[in-house]
């Protein structure tokens, strides 16, 4: 293969890589703010600092009720699920129907982008 077609594929890489890094800093960062309006209210980022909901630091690929401190509901300790991108984007948007019986009163996300960016902050919780 000549070189010089080599050099523009090796650049749209590039960018392209550039573009997706930065796209997913921007959704970490707008990820962060719905958890702050939508869930710091119950739930901090920190280890160990359980509020009206457990700590939600290290929450991705954790099993549900795990948190030994925390007095779950049974619904929520019992659900057999493991917390990742796909369980909690069923989760979030509508919790009381992913977990019938869940004390977290919290209606849902219904903006799946708001879910995504915010999974995305949760990801960075470790
Ligand atoms: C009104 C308070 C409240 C709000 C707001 C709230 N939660 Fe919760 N959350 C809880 C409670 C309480 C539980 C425990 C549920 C149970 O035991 O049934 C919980 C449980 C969870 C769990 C399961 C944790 C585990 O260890 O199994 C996840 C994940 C979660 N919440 C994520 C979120 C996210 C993300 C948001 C923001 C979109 C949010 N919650 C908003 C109160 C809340």
């Amino acid at each position: 293969m000549p070189g010089y077609w080599v050099t523009p594929f090796v650049l749209a890489s590039a960018i392209t890589l550039t573009v997706a890094a930065r796209a997913q800093a921007q959704d970490v960062a707008a990820g962060e703010k719905v958890f702050k309006n939508s869930c710091g209210i119950c739930h901090s980022a920190q280890p160990g600092r359980n509020l009206v909901g457990p700590s939600l630091f290290k929450v991705v690929d954790r099993q549900s009720g795990q948190i030994p401190d925390f007095h779950y509901s049974d619904a929520n300790k019992n659900s057999g699920l493991t917390w990742n991108v796909t369980t909690l984007d069923r989760y979030l948007v509508a919790p009381r129907e992913l977990v019938p019986g869940t004390k977290m009163t919290f209606p849902g996300l219904k903006d799946p982008k708001q879910r995504a960016d915010l999974i995305a902050y949760l990801a960075t919780l470790r």
